[in-house]
């Protein structure tokens, strides 16, 4: 399965923040926003990545990132010209799809707990699956209406009288069917490809699974002043309690099988001296005793 990090878009809700460097870029506690998203789909065990933004902000994307090869991983680039939509990502990496089935995660979307969306990847063969959370406020995202056997019967983006509770995440997978959908779609009246009429045709078509979310998982978007502050002090706090990272790209490529101890150290070895590095130190110091006591 491929993975689509899609990072565009105005950032007009963070400004001055977002003048010089987009949303995505911006620090979430002790690392940049989009950390976030490529950790989650890397511990879910994908390898391939398409990083889509804006023209401007590829560039430095590109200096973050570079080739994935760091993570153990491959990272392509495109550019959204503009932003149409989050289901025209799709369309801008069609040749990056090829014939595969594709999850595609939003920029600015944290999670964090469980392993729902690696066994989501792992058991997927057809259709889409995406999520539900309950969150206080549905009128924000896209909202999921569930019937009394718990099978999804409408989805609707940002109504003013929802339906439900659940709020659909910004992590959806597809297969490849995506790129036909996509590709017969009309813009909506705000002249965006939307991902939720996406939903939508494979709710109409049977094909579309929606799994929810348990209440010990966390979801944050980080889209606005307050929540990129509160998503940091959310990081801080599990971090600082439980001694371990949310969101290290490097760690959970090993902790997948994807890099090796040594390909840890060595990436490791690289980093200047600073607390992230030591962070990697003692993981790959811990692995080492482990494997010793076998
Ligand atoms: O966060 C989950 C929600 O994301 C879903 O529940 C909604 O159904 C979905 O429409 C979306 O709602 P948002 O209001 O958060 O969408 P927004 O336009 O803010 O875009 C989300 C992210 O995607 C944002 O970081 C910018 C990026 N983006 C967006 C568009 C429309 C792009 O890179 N290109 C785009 O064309």
């Amino acid at each position: 399965m491929k993975g689509i990090i899609l990072a565009g878009g105005a950032g007009s809700r963070l400004y001055p923040l977002t003048l010089v460097a987009s949303k995505q870029l911006q620090p979430v506690y002790d690392k940049p926003m989009v950390y976030y998203p490529l950790t989650t789909l890397i511990e879910g065990g994908i390898r391939e990545f398409c990083l889509i933004s804006t023209p401007h902000d590829l560039p430095r994307f590109r200096q973050l990132l570079g080739d994935g090869s760091r993570f153990g991983v491959t990272i392509d680039y495109r550019e959204q010209e503009k932003p149409a939509g989050i289901a025209q990502a799709f369309l801008i990496a069609e040749s990056f799809i090829g014939k595969d089935s594709v999850t595609l995660i939003l920029g600015d979307n944290i999670f964090y707990g469980g392993d729902a969306f690696g066994r989501a990847f792992g058991e997927f063969k057809s259709g889409a699956t995406i999520f539900g959370y309950h969150v206080n406020d549905p009128e924000r995202y896209g909202v999921v209406e569930f019937d009394a056997n718990g099978q999804a019967i409408s989805i609707e983006e940002k109504p003013k009288q929802p339906k439900s509770n659940y709020a659909v995440p910004g992590l959806y997978i597809y297969d490849n069917t995506v790129l036909d959908i996509v590709k017969n779609q009309k813009p909506s009246a705000r002249g965006e490809l939307e991902i939720t009429d996406v939903n939508v045709s494979y709710l109409k078509r049977g094909q579309l699974r929606v799994q929810r979310l348990t209440r010990g998982f966390a979801w944050l978007d980080a889209g606005t002043s307050s929540s990129l502050h509160e998503a940091s002090a959310y990081v801080q706090t599990i971090e600082k309690r439980a001694g371990v990272k949310i969101g290290c790209p490097e760690e959970a490529s090993f902790r997948a099988g994807i890099m090796s101890l040594a390909q840890l150290e060595e990436t490791t070895d690289k980093m200047p001296n600073c607390e992230y590095r030591a962070y990697l130190n003692d993981v790959v110091a811990e692995a080492k005793r482990l494997k010793n006591q076998k």
